[in-house]
């Protein structure tokens, strides 16, 4: 029976293909690439052609792919002295079971040969998501001499830019999008104390840091902002920041008082015989400090001879800011469309100190390796597929491991109104001028 109605999915959908391949219908081929994107269409159509894909082509892709193993030849005896053997053409593929629906794919177990692992199937898992036309497949070993094909129909990054967020689950943590596994993107600066985002222009930097922006003003959290664009992006968040530095001399300023706090916070811990601000009792615990820096390159880069002073400055005190902080509750997310030596000396010490990464679409190799080979080296490639319609979409990287996210889009004027509600103002925070002889840096 089921048989029958698969059948008569699969005819339906291939006269519907038919229809939408000519030319002389293109208002019922946009209604359909609408369609396609909805859950409905995947139950209803999607989900039945794959299957009957997935059916029809697994012994021809295990054939190809090298993943059947060649059955026994059969063997005759001819008379008394003489056998003959004949050659096998077909293998045989490992035994498939029936693909299950999920709610943005399918999944379905195989059974390996005795002799075979999950790896030459992990090697094949691009061959199979072109083979099946679905957007990705990944394979999994849920028991010894079984893995599992998970198919994602298509990729979950694109169409709706805003989905519903779950709340944070603890301070300093914020879900700040998606990810291509269709799961809740979520940072958490306690264990990734300091964060990089890089992307060419118009490529999501400052949605991100609107994002983020919105997830720890909720919290109680001191946030102090750094943007060189004349406040441009930030000044929409003002309200809810402690400061805002718009110029270097700004910056140098809040950069220095903040270190400042950095070292009273390590006078209190040594006092209090703990190593971070998380072992402090709750009462004396200070709040936690995000300093966030709008396209670095505008702090670092100077035109003039000048400049280089300051700049030289402002990129030590970020580096002695990420080198002491991450124990003492003050964290770094900096943005810039590229973070190499060409940005002075400190630039590349201070890339060392911050272990997350995120890097949006790039426009060159050279970028994606600046702000990921050190950590994933595999993922240089990744961030390099972003496309300049994929605005949002980029590649964090932590620890050798990465994944391709999706931010949450934020527009201005929720950024605005967001922070016009927000509960902790902490705006005298970093008011206070810099100690008598301001810090010292060196
Ligand atoms: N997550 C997202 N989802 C949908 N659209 C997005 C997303 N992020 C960014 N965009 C779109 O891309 C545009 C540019 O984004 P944004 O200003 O964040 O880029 P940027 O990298 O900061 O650019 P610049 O380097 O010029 O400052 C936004 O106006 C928005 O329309
Ligand atoms: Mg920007």
């Amino acid at each position: 029976m089921s048989w029958t109605l698969i059948v008569w999915l699969a005819s339906a959908l291939l006269c519907l293909g038919l229809l939408t391949q000519s030319k002389w219908d293109p208002w019922l081929s946009e209604r359909v690439a609408r369609s396609e994107s909805q859950p409905w269409w995947w139950t209803l159509i999607g989900y039945p052609t794959a299957v009957v894909r997935v059916r029809l082509t697994w012994g021809r892709v295990c054939r190809v792919l090298d993943l059947d193993v060649p059955r026994r030849a059969p063997r005759a005896l001819l008379d008394r002295d003489t056998m003959i053997t004949g050659t096998v053409l077909k293998g045989l593929p490992p035994r498939l079971g029936f693909p299950r629906i999920t709610s943005r794919g399918l999944r379905v177990t195989v059974r390996l040969h005795p002799g075979q692992t999950p790896a030459a199937f992990i090697a094949c898992a691009d061959a199979f998501a072109h083979a099946w036309r679905v957007y990705q497949v990944r394979v999994t070993s849920p028991r010894r001499g079984v893995v599992e094909l998970i198919a994602i129909a298509r990729d979950p990054l694109t169409g709706d830019r805003s989905w519903p967020m779950p709340p944070a689950p603890r301070l300093l943590t914020a879900t700040l999008g998606r990810t291509d596994e269709d799961a809740v993107w979520t940072v958490d600066l306690r264990k990734i104390p300091h964060w990089l985002i890089t992307g060419a222009t118009q490529s999501g930097k400052s949605t991100l840091l609107a994002s983020w922006l919105t997830e720890l003003g909720s919290q109680p959290v001191i946030l102090v902002g750094i943007d060189l664009k004349g406040g441009m992006e930030l000044g929409l968040y003002e309200r809810r920041l402690s400061a805002l530095a718009t110029n270097r001399a700004d910056a140098i300023r809040l950069l220095t008082s903040v270190l400042s706090e950095v070292m009273d916070r390590m006078g209190v811990c040594r006092l209090a015989g703990v190593r971070s601000i998380w072992d402090l009792h709750d009462d004396i615990r200070p709040d936690p400090v995000v300093i966030v820096v709008d396209e670095v390159a505008e702090l670092l880069l100077v035109a003039s001879l000048n400049g280089r002073k300051d700049a030289t400055e402002c990129a030590t005190l970020l580096l002695r800011i990420a080198q002491l902080g991450a124990a003492l509750g003050v964290h770094l997310i900096i943005s810039a469309q590229r973070f190499g030596s060409d940005l002075g000396p400190g630039a590349t010490a201070i890339r060392a100190q911050v272990g997350g990464r995120v890097c949006h679409r790039v426009n060159d190799e050279q970028t994606a390796v600046m702000s990921l080979g050190d950590l994933a080296p595999d993922a240089v490639a990744v961030a390099q597929t972003i496309t300049e319609d994929e605005k949002g979409v980029a590649v964090s990287a932590v620890d050798g491991h990465w994944r391709r996210v999706r931010s949450r889009y934020v527009t201005p004027s929720a950024l605005r109104t967001h922070a016009e509600l927000t509960d902790y103002p902490l705006r005298d925070a970093f008011l206070t001028p810099p100690r008598e002889g301001g810090v010292s840096h060196e």
